[in-house]
């Protein structure tokens, strides 16, 4: 029987043709998209997700001009500071995902503040992908797990940065692109994929519902019959 996710993860595409719709600036994209984070993560609580991963910053993001980078590293900040009331009035652990320790040195100190302050928090892990590649990920995981003695699967999966979140139930893609852009290589191994047409800004409630609705539906083989 298909019990419901546990785990959803998001790549939030669209932010910039939503805005060039409106014609308005790309960083007025990214503004609608912080929005809409805001409401999903308090969605994702109430439907009783126990985690949600969004994918905010890859490391290929990085090719972008300088300014949209500032922009999106800005929001971030902001985001995660202005929300640190949020988090805790809607009982949310932050984690972040990625090399983020690779980060601006007041970016750094900020994430470690804000970890520390949400990690009493139970109801919903929010896990942010920031400066994140599953590529590189998975370099770092196999090399700690060579470092400590086997490249196993289980061992493997043990450094991935994920390790301690609930195996991944849903992987959710918006704007209409059908593929994984390095995001949770392997924690996709088994999960169900999930691609709408809306526009990461226009993403709501009722869209999350739609995604789990849809995973609920669908029965998980694992490979079995
Ligand atoms: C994709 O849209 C979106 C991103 C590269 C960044 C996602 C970031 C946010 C939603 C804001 C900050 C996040 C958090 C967690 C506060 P795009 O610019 O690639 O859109 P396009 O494909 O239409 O150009």
């Amino acid at each position: 029987m298909t019990q419901g996710a546990r785990h959803v993860a998001i790549i939030m595409d669209g932010n910039g043709r939503w805005a060039k719709k409106r014609l308005l600036p790309r960083v007025a994209g990214h503004k609608a998209g912080v929005e809409a984070v805001r409401t999903i993560v308090r969605a994702a609580g109430d439907m009783g997700l126990e985690a949600l991963t969004l994918y905010a910053f890859s490391s290929e993001n990085w090719k972008r001009p300088e300014e949209e980078v500032s922009d999106l590293m800005g929001l971030m900040k902001r985001f995660i500071l202005s929300d640190l009331d949020e988090f805790a009035a809607n009982d949310v652990k932050l984690k972040v995902i990625g090399n983020w320790r690779a980060l601006a040195p007041d970016v750094v100190a900020m994430i470690d503040n804000a970890l520390e302050r949400t990690s009493g928090n139970k109801r919903t892990t929010l896990a942010v992908a920031l400066n994140y590649g599953a590529q590189d990920e998975l370099v770092r995981a196999a090399s700690a797990a060579a470092a400590a003695g086997a490249i196993t699967a289980e061992a493997i999966e043990a450094h991935l940065d994920t390790a301690d979140m609930p195996p991944l139930d849903l992987l959710i893609r918006t704007s209409g692109e059908v593929r994984l852009s390095n995001f949770l290589l392997w924690q996709s191994a088994y999960a169900e994929l999930y691609f709408t047409d809306k526009l990461w800004p226009d993403f709501a409630p009722a869209d999350l519902q739609a995604a789990l609705d849809q995973f609920a539906r669908r029965e998980r083989r694992y490979g079995g019959l």
